[in-house]
């Protein structure tokens, strides 16, 4: 499982992460809302290991991230897609995907590649499998970004706000082919701004607001916070999501 554990971060004389506690466990599918600026990319990042913690601890299958040998360990098994489609530009999708495989997991070029090819049909790209990330759409690069991920065979996905800077159309492509992880049973925490696919993925919604985790809920009952009868700020944070 991932463990938070009193975690706190700053940048400067601003505190991002206000002592977050938050448990992921094997199976769940954790969706992180919140309000721009809530915290919720710093968390994702320090997850991985990508920010330095102020205090607190957080362990990916009990792999402490913030000693290097044990990072190690921890990215093996959790993998992150992130909301700009980070490829390297001068490999093609199959590269792009085999490329980590090949170095951190030692399988065979061949076989790698057979995986990749593998993958990108599974998300309806096997026609675009040669192309470079510039002869790709948002959508698809991004899709690519995800058998990247999927690729290192990760018990755990993180998915920062992966379908933000898409379209509609593509937005569905991708969510969809997040469904099909869920339901296959991929244990993902994904920060998202689809507030309705949220309600339908995740087995519980966590909630930050100014670096502070408020909520954390099985879905269905955060949702029914909606009705009036539970904290205000979750209401109001879900009214103004709907008109956005
Ligand atoms: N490297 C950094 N240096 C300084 N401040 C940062 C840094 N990264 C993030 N911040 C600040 O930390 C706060 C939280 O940022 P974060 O990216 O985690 O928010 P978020 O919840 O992901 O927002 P959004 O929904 O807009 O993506 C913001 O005020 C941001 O400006
Ligand atoms: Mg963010």
């Amino acid at each position: 499982m991932i463990s938070v554990r009193g975690v706190r971060k700053a940048f400067g004389a601003a505190t991002v992460l206000d002592g977050i506690d938050l448990d992921v466990h094997s199976g769940e599918v954790v969706s992180i809302l919140g309000s721009s600026g809530s915290g919720k990319s710093t968390l994702i990042r320090c997850m991985n290991g990508l920010e330095k913690l102020d205090a607190g601890c957080i362990t990916i299958d009990d792999f402490d991230v913030s000693r290097p040998k044990e990072l190690t360990e921890a990215r093996k098994r959790s993998a992150t897609v992130f909301q700009l489609f980070n490829l390297y530009p001068h490999m093609t999708a199959v590269q792009n995907i085999a490329l980590a495989p090949v170095e951190v997991l030692k399988i065979p070029p061949k076989q790698a590649e057979a995986d990749a090819r593998a993958l990108l049909e599974s998300v309806g790209l096997s026609a675009r499998a040669d192309a470079f990330p510039s002869q790709l759409s948002g959508g698809q690069r991004q899709r690519v970004g995800i058998c990247r991920a999927l690729a290192m065979k990760p018990r755990y996905l993180l998915l920062d706000e992966i379908t933000s800077a898409l379209d509609p159309e593509m937005t569905s492509d991708v969510l969809a082919i997040l469904a099909k992880l869920a339901s296959d049973g991929t244990t993902m925490v994904f920060v998202t701004h689809e507030i309705e696919f949220a309600r339908t993925i995740s087995s519980r919604v966590v909630f930050l607001d100014k670096g502070q985790l408020v909520v954390d809920l099985p879905t269905a009952e955060f949702f029914a916070a909606d009705g009036g009868m539970a904290k205000p700020r979750i209401a109001q944070f879900l009214s103004k999501m709907r008109k956005d």
